[in-house]
């Protein structure tokens, strides 16, 4: 009888234990549950990330891809100067990275309540891997599992994308009466103990037991109340050779512009709708007016209903660039471009300007800015120009893309212009080449849908202070392959023929128009002279076909290519040859005949011992060139 009672009474025991444990939803493998209450969720959160400690993760550029963030929106709210940027972290650097959390339904019963993050399997990743690994435990496993049902994570193929949980929590009401705008997601670690977690967000003990039981374990998520983010003292970056104006002594903003963003985007996504709405109506009295078009116009492929949708899904687009970049204000912009000075223009609606000690290069746009805006979130690239932010003035209806200014100015200058003209040695030429190859090969092959940049030419590739090229100008880029499109638009002398006939748009057309660059970069000929003919039609008569295996090709060769080469010593004529053979395969008529990027920079780099350069004997003349 005594017995009965007491395994009765442990049952009870147990059963109470089991309840209490439920009802405290306290840390639980599969994630943190919520109710969606549209008061609550969606919120702006932070998660606390170290950085410095995963390979390939040392630099703020690569964790903001990992998370979808720009760089400054992690430099901001974790106290490091614009001047820093690019610097590696030092191991264990602490970081405040911004997340939308969301109150997420899954297969089970109950909402989890998490920032999702889209993350590209690479070989050798597995589910446990990533989240103890790059997510340094802000996720588990198992959540990846949950949220990821489709997939089987013992089979997970290379590419493919997963959806990572990163815990998160929104305050409810009780929480921010209590003064707490945030609930910080923060890793507990083995060597940290409440009362340092604590004292660290500056914040008291007891509140973090609140919200997160006592029973809290390392390597699971806590979340840390605070009113506003603590300060974090970073390790002071050796500048690099400029030394910084010593005044750049700005309060850090990244709390109220966190807070401006969310409260902008309603009244933002307002602007755009209103603009989008009169820039169709513009466009469609345009294309009943008739003009303007261009060659080879496609009748329209949409109906009404279908560039409506369009819009739609554009007006999606736009709402996650919000996220993902710095927003300028106007008065900033006009600030740093005093006043859209000429003295400050770079060339045609480009602008230089200055903000906060960083130098960016700011182009002004009409509504048009949403193409650019939504294929330059997708990409991030050493030979892409990087967009850091944007900025939307709603008076006159402008908006303006900030990029990253990039010192040394365009190829076309380089190539063409008598101050510049004939300075480039051949392996800079070269490296140049292999750099735009690069570049393009990670938009075609790297992006889904892919992306055609449309416009490739010397004036879009940009030179940096070491003569890396950037590939710039993404404002006719389309994403998606093999459509047909409505007008035709590009450069000539650049443009394919299959474009300029049927308007087919593929990653060919890029490889065609890398030809032409290629060839400028050779011969240091425009790429139509003055009569209007376009120089890679006389390239290939030249050296294409049977032409190229005659007697006398290297004589030929000699003859065209640009004089600055045939002079310079480290130029062999072989070399010369065999890049001019790229760049006419690269021109062939049928576009499936032209080789992929990916053939093109292995044959570039092939072509010449490029791997060889020095990086420091080919930047020091170029610097001082540049200046
Ligand atoms: C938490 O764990 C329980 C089982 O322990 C499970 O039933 C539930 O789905 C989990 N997830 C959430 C979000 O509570
Ligand atoms: C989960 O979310 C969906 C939609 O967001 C909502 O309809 C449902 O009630 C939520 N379930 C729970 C248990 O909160
Ligand atoms: C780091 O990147 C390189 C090249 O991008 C790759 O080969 C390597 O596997 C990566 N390492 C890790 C740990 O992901
Ligand atoms: C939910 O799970 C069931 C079976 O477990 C499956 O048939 C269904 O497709 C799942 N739904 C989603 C949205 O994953
Ligand atoms: C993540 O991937 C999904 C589906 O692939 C896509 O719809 C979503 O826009 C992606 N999110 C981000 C932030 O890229
Ligand atoms: C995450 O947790 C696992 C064990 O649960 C641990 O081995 C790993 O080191 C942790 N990762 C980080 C970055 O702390
Ligand atoms: C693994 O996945 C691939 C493709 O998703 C499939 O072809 C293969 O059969 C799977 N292997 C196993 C053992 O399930
Ligand atoms: C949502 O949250 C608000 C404030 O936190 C609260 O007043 C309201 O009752 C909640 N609604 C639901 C359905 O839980
Ligand atoms: C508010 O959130 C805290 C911590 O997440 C929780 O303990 C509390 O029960 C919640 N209050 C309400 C009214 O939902
Ligand atoms: C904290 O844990 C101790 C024992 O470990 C327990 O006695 C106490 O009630 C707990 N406090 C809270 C607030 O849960
Ligand atoms: C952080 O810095 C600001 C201004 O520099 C100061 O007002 C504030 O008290 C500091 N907060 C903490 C927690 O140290
Ligand atoms: C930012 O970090 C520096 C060290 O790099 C530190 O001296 C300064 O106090 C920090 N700023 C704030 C507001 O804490």
């Amino acid at each position: 009888m005594t017995t009965k009672l007491h395994h009765s009474s442990l049952l009870l025991f147990i059963f109470i234990v089991l309840f209490l444990h439920r009802s405290h939803a306290q840390p639980n493998t599969t994630g943190y549950s919520c109710t969606a209450n549209q008061t609550e969720y969606p919120c702006r959160t932070y998660a606390f990330y170290r950085g410095g400690l995963v390979a390939n993760y040392s630099d703020l550029a690569s964790i903001g891809d990992l998370f979808g963030v720009s760089r400054l929106m992690i430099a901001d709210p974790s106290n490091i100067s614009t001047t820093a940027l690019s610097a590696p972290l030092i191991a264990d650097q602490p970081l405040f990275v911004p997340l939308t959390c969301s109150c997420n339904p899954t297969n089970g019963t109950s909402n989890i309540s998490s920032a999702n993050i889209n993350y590209t399997i690479r070989a050798g990743d597995t589910f446990y891997g990533v989240s103890t690994g790059v997510f340094e435990n802000l996720t588990s496993y198992q959540s990846v599992e949950v949220v990821n049902p489709e997939l089987v994570p013992t089979n997970l193929t290379i590419g493919v994308d997963v959806v990572m949980p990163i815990f998160c929590k929104c305050p409810n009401q009780s929480v921010t009466s209590g003064g707490s705008n945030y609930l910080v997601s923060y890793v507990l670690q083995a060597s940290d103990n409440l009362s340092s977690v604590a004292s660290r967000f500056g914040v008291q003990e007891q509140s973090i037991v609140d919200i997160n039981g006592n029973n809290t374990k390392p390597t699971e998520t806590l979340f840390v109340p605070v009113s506003k983010l603590p300060n974090l003292t970073q390790p002071i970056v050796a500048a690099a050779a400029p030394a910084p104006t010593a005044s750049v002594k700005k309060k850090r903003t990244g709390v109220i512009l966190g807070l401006a963003i969310g409260i902008g985007v309603l009244g933002v996504l307002l602007i755009l709708a209103i603009a989008f709405w009169v820039h169709r109506e513009r466009s469609s009295q345009k294309r009943g007016a008739g003009g303007l078009e261009g060659v080879g116009e496609k009748p329209q492929a949409y109906g009404e209903k279908g560039s409506r949708e369009m819009e739609v899904n554009l007006l999606a687009d736009v709402t996650d660039c919000l996220d993902k970049y710095r927003v300028f204000g106007i008065d900033e912009i006009k600030e740093a471009t005093e006043g859209f000075s000429s003295k400050c223009l770079i060339q045609g609606s480009v602008y230089k300007g200055c903000v906060d000690g960083e130098v960016f290069a700011i182009k002004k746009m009409k509504w048009n800015a949403y193409e650019e805006l939504k294929i330059l979130q997708k990409v991030n690239h050493g030979n892409l120009v990087r967009l850091e932010g944007f900025c939307i003035d709603p008076e006159d209806a402008n908006c303006y893309l900030v990029y990253e200014f990039v010192a040394s100015g365009s190829l076309h200058s380089w190539l063409h212009e008598s101050g510049h003209r004939g300075r480039l040695d051949w392996r800079t030429r070269l490296r140049i080449a292999v750099d735009v190859a690069n570049g393009l090969q990670y938009i075609h092959e790297h992006t889904r849908p892919r992306v055609v940049h449309k416009d490739i030419k010397s004036s879009n590739i940009l030179l940096d202070a070491n003569m890396r090229a950037k590939i710039a100008n993404f404002g006719l880029a389309k994403s998606g392959c093999n459509a047909i499109t409505m007008h035709i638009v590009g450069t000539q002398g650049y443009i394919a023929p299959e474009y300029l006939a049927d308007g087919v748009v593929s990653t060919r057309m890029d490889v065609f128009s890398f030809g032409v660059v290629l060839l400028e970069l050779v011969s240091g000929k425009e790429a139509t002279d003055e009569e209007g003919r376009v120089m890679w039609a006389a390239a290939v008569e030249a050296f294409g076909g049977r032409s190229a295996e005659e007697i006398g090709r290297d004589e030929r060769l000699r003859g065209w290519m640009d004089e600055a080469l045939v002079k310079d010593s480290s130029c062999s004529v072989e070399s010369v040859a065999s890049v001019v053979s790229v760049g006419i395969s690269c021109l062939n008529q049928d576009p499936s005949k032209r080789p992929s990027m990916v053939e093109i920079v292995y044959a570039l780099c092939k072509s010449d011992d490029i791997f060889d350069i020095s990086e420091d004997g080919l930047s020091a003349d170029a610097q001082v060139l540049a200046r």
